[in-house]
């Protein structure tokens, strides 16, 4: 829970700065003549941008609604097959089913991220647009990923939720596709409670998701809203200025929170260098948010036996395997038209090993010497005590 870690002063005189400055919780357009010209909204969304060096972020309510827009602004529609991943928050799924568009799922491979490889085997005429997912701080591997979709003319969208602030090769999460999506909910790198951006450097996306976001507004410049005529069509996602507020005062504190969790991450690895434990694969370890720390074991029974034993001690395991049920496509029964393209079925069958062959360890921005030494400790343990089953 990054940003939460670092609540404190900041973001309590942002909330109130709300009040105190533009006279209380106003829409994040209109209003003019009461808002002294504060615009939290329009101004998160400039820090944001620039702090990334994207051309264009338009703040939504969610990230799952980030997903959505960012996807319909990309111009995905009905009947349209998107390919996605096994491994990723239930949100990507429902966002293009709610478009009408068919998601294809493809397996994840040891990065826990898109198998490239299995991307370009989904690859149909029907294709419209990928999106790779950034799980758990670490990035997909862009550069094929890149690759086939220009050489199949498929439009590239990042799941960036879970990647805010990481980078792959020197460049941001965000910024290697036609458009992006994060989440500033509770559990990411920036915390605004609920929140979401979609970010872009092409101007027509741009001002498509303006507009899908509120309603289909063109927000045409100087024209009073209620005369404003509508681009296409579109609903309400749209921010509201405290989660603003919030969100500048935690961008103050990216580098102090991405550092700590790099720093920490680095200090669990390296208690666990001399057990024979088999990490996720990192496409690049310099962009890693260092939020996670996955093991894959070799096998689910293996895995299961170490959440036992680190449970014992008290120590939790992050989304994986606690939170597979939303994390995981072979569990969405309830969703319909899922399908893993290679079997037809609903089985990703590599990802399913994979996945519950993983545990996941919370790497915190606060976390102390001695918890880290203790949960250093705990795996160690219990590699030592299945050290048959772990193979050793
Ligand atoms: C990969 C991914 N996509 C989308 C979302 C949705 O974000 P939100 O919770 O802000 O709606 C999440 C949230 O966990 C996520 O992890």
């Amino acid at each position: 829970m990054p940003g939460y870690e670092v609540f404190g002063e900041e973001e309590r005189r942002a909330v109130l700065s709300v009040f105190d400055e533009s006279g209380g919780v106003l829409f994040a357009h209109g209003f003019d003549g009461l808002r002294n010209g504060r615009y939290f909204v329009r101004d998160w969304e400039r820090a944001f941008a620039s702090r990334f060096g994207f051309g264009h972020a338009q703040a939504v309510s969610s990230g799952s609604a980030a997903v959505r827009v960012a996807l319909e602004s990309a111009g995905v529609g009905p009947g349209d097959e998107v390919i996605t991943q096994a491994h990723t928050f239930i949100a990507t799924v429902e966002a293009i089913l709610q478009l009408g568009a068919v998601p294809v799922v493809v397996d994840v491979d040891d990065t826990l991220n898109m198998d490239p490889v299995a991307f370009e085997e989904a690859v149909s005429s029907r294709t419209r647009a990928v999106v790779p997912v950034h799980m758990m701080g670490e990035m997909a591997d862009m550069d094929p990923i890149m690759k086939v979709a220009r050489e199949h003319e498929i439009i590239v969208v990042e799941d960036a939720a879970q990647g805010l602030g990481a980078s792959y090769r020197g460049q941001w999460a965000g910024s290697f596709g036609l458009t992006a999506a994060f989440s500033t909910d509770a559990g990411k790198t920036l915390n605004t409670g609920e929140g979401g951006m979609v970010v872009t450097s092409d101007v027509e996306c741009f001002e498509s998701a303006r507009a899908i976001h509120d309603h289909g507004h063109a927000y045409l410049p100087g024209v009073p809203r209620g005369k404003d005529p509508a681009l296409r069509s579109g609903f309400n996602y749209r921010m509201t200025e405290l989660q603003a507020a919030i969100g500048l005062a935690q961008l103050s504190k990216l580098d102090l929170i991405v550092g700590s969790q790099r720093s920490n991450k680095a200090a669990l690895v390296e208690q666990l260098q001399d057990l024979p434990i088999t990490f996720r694969r990192s496409v690049d370890p310099s962009g890693d948010l260092g939020d996670t720390l996955v093991m894959i074991l070799p096998t689910p029974t293996t895995a299961q036996a170490m959440v036992d034993d680190l449970q014992k001690q008290g120590i939790g395991t992050k989304n994986l395997p606690d939170a597979m049920r939303w994390h995981f496509a072979g569990a969405w029964s309830h969703l319909p038209g899922l399908r893993d393209p290679r079997s037809q079925a609903r089985a990703w069958s590599k990802s399913d090993h994979l996945l519950h062959s993983a545990v996941a360890l919370a790497v915190t921005v606060r976390m102390t010497h001695d918890q880290i030494f203790d949960v250093a400790s705990a795996v160690r343990e219990s590699v030592l005590r299945h050290q048959v089953l772990i193979g050793t």
